[in-house]
């Protein structure tokens, strides 16, 4: 049960403890807030004090989570949880109809997400290409808040079935999913998938491919050995994904200079601008062809 409930709400386990201690002492605080207002009113206890009670409470509770969740740091759980609320409520669609023609792109990414959030930038006003799922398995990735807000649906995934079991595959059939992008997404992926969407996944990875590249090679790791095999230059590789790591076919690459000052930090900055600059328009064009 408590996995499925870390998976339905794409938490981890310390963060569903704190999130159920937010419901509590939410609750708590809640009651004390409500009687203490009550006790204002000079109400005599009977049926009026106990509607009363019941209104203030249903009114003060959500409030009290939010304040609760902000030293507890679950803030940005209960953002994304009033903002599925809101549209249920509202009426809003996960997913509206699909278009004729309308091609469907899933976004795999599992950190902060800067990538996914330039891509579906890019594409926000596009008639043509939609970002219609980002895919994670991480809980509590960036990336998430950046699905959240911008209404696109996400879906966190499981290891065991991801690389072992259906790979997700009738999920991204019922979603009608053409194309996908992976932008900060660590597994390998299942040879199944790469079969069912050939030459319609690609990835990028921040340093000029085949150099630095293989299992274990993301974020500044890739940059300290790139500094500590004192490379003049390095930069991004846009690439088609095959069965092994930072393998397939390449399509893009950009380069920046490495000067003597700089750091995996620094270097790690040239190379996001050069994500940033590039990636959403070569997925553009490939899009195009
Ligand atoms: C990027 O540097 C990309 O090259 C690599 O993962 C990083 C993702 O960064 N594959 P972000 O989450 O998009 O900021």
């Amino acid at each position: 049960m408590f996995k499925k409930l870390k998976a339905h709400w794409g938490v981890n386990g310390i963060n569903l403890l704190l999130i159920i201690t937010t419901f509590a002492l939410g609750g708590s605080l809640c009651g004390f807030a409500g009687r203490k207002l009550l006790l204002l009113t000079n109400l005599e206890k009977g049926v009026a004090w106990v509607l009363l009670y019941i209104i203030l409470v249903t009114l003060l509770w959500p409030l009290c989570v939010i304040l609760i969740s902000i030293p507890l740091g679950q803030f940005a759980f209960f953002k994304r949880y009033l903002i599925k609320v809101w549209k249920k409520m509202s009426g809003r669609r996960n997913s509206p109809p699909l278009k004729k023609n309308e091609i469907r792109v899933a976004i795999f990414a599992s950190g902060a997400g800067s990538n996914a959030l330039k891509i579906t930038d890019h594409f926000a006003s596009s008639p043509v290409v939609k970002i219609a799922l980002i895919v994670c398995n991480k809980p509590g990735a960036g990336v998430l808040d950046i699905a959240a807000k911008n209404n696109i649906p996400a879906l966190l995934i499981d290891k065991e079935r991801f690389l072992k079991g259906d790979n997700y595959l009738p999920e991204l059939e019922s979603r009608k999913i053409d194309f996908i992008v992976l932008a900060g997404f660590l597994w390998k992926l299942p040879v199944p998938l790469i079969k069912a969407y050939p030459k319609k996944i690609i990835n990028i990875h921040p340093a000029l491919l085949p150099k630095y590249g293989g299992r274990g090679m993301y974020g500044d790791r890739v940059h300290e050995t790139v500094l500590a095999a004192g490379e003049k230059e390095s930069g991004i590789s846009i690439h088609y994904v095959d069965e092994l790591y930072d393998h397939g076919e390449m399509i893009f690459q950009a380069k920046c200079s490495i000067d003597e000052n700089d750091t995996a930090g620094s270097l790690a900055q040239k190379i996001h601008a050069l994500e940033h600059a590039h990636y959403p328009r070569v997925i553009d064009s490939l899009l195009q062809k």
